[in-house]
């Protein structure tokens, strides 16, 4: 059984690739003997490398492509474990991790609320057009209020359709059904049972969300496997004056095929937290007044990120003190 401290009973070494919440780094800094990031400049992939040779473990975040390169830096490598910050890991060659015996953990649950309430606000902003009408105002270009001006849509009595239905595509099907009375309609790639609390209506395939859909929200994660999944022929299928919400990974969109419907005004409108190539946003978004664009935010309330934090550490603490992960994914 691993002990905490390293052979010689010296403190483990964690590198930490990013600025992390005050409490969350005094707890890295009493249990390990720890390289934090102070300056929160992301590392460069030679950086990941040395961290990868000289540390027992890892903490990362989603900027960090712990690939396999890093991943198996030449059997120099120190480190056991990968402890990402953030549920999703599609920043890491889980393959390659496997293959060369390094575990992964990752940070489910905790940040379920707090994502699940950015994509019900991105629901509102994209349907009440926020940013547009924000914008006409901080502009000078707002001349009083007119019964007609700036109309969007209500949500009562609306089709929610989820992509996705795992712990966040829960959580917003919850509060759309329960909090605002939307239908709640799904896609998800394994069958669920009917345990939810709420009323939802499993459909076969993504095209059959997209074409009963008022607003699509999605929640699958990012990756090989879903890359692309929204792809434009799948956009196609949206209903006439829809809106797409995504708070899960950029990749998973067809970006210019999402902005293309966009503008052509097919879809009416979109509230995206998530970009396929962050920190770059397509000019082609930025240029689109009823969108809603946020820099990856999902999770950024400090109880949510300081939890994301702790739960991190639990997992380099489990995994020194020869315990299994509370979260691991690999
Ligand atoms: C997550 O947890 O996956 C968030 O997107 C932050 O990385």
């Amino acid at each position: 059984m691993r002990g905490k401290g390293g052979p010689d009973g010296s403190k483990r070494r964690i590198v930490v690739t990013r600025k992390l919440p005050e409490a969350v780094e005094e707890r890295l800094r009493a249990a390990f003997t720890v390289a934090l990031n102070p300056d929160d400049k992301p590392f460069m992939p030679d950086r990941l490398v040395k961290a990868m040779q000289m540390a027992d473990g890892l903490l990362c975040a989603v900027t960090d492509a712990v690939n396999s390169t890093v991943l198996h830096a030449e059997g120099r490598r120190r480190a056991e474990i990968v402890a990402n910050f953030g549920v999703g890991v599609n920043n890491i060659d889980l393959d390659a991790a496997k293959a060369a015996g390094v575990i992964v953990g990752n940070t489910p649950d905790v940040l379920t609320d707090a994502t699940a309430d950015l994509a019900i606000a991105l629901m509102l902003a994209a349907t009440r057009r926020m940013s547009e009408a924000e914008a006409l105002l901080r502009r000078g270009g707002w001349d009083g209020f007119r019964p007609t001006g700036l109309l969007g849509a209500g949500l009562q009595g609306r089709t929610l359709g989820i992509v996705g239905m795992g712990r966040i595509g829960q959580a917003v099907a919850r509060r759309a059904n329960r909090g605002f009375g939307m239908r709640v309609i799904y896609f998800n790639r394994s069958e669920l049972g009917p345990f939810f609390d709420f009323a939802a209506v499993p459909l076969e395939r993504v095209e059959d969300v997209m074409e009963q859909a008022d607003i699509v929200s999605l929640h699958i994660p990012g990756g090989a496997e879903t890359r692309g999944m929204i792809s434009a022929s799948v956009i196609d299928r949206m209903r006439p004056g829809a809106y797409l919400i995504n708070t899960a990974r950029g990749d998973v969109v067809d970006e210019e095929a999402l902005v293309a419907a966009l503008r052509h005004g097919r879809l009416a409108g979109a509230g995206l937290d998530v970009f396929r190539d962050e920190p770059r946003v397509p000019r082609d978004l930025l240029d689109l007044p009823g969108v809603t664009l946020l820099p990856h935010i999902g999770s950024a309330t400090v109880e949510t990120r300081t939890a994301m934090g702790m739960l991190a550490v639990d997992n380099l603490e489990a995994h020194f003190a020869g315990r299994e992960l509370p979260a691991r994914v690999v």
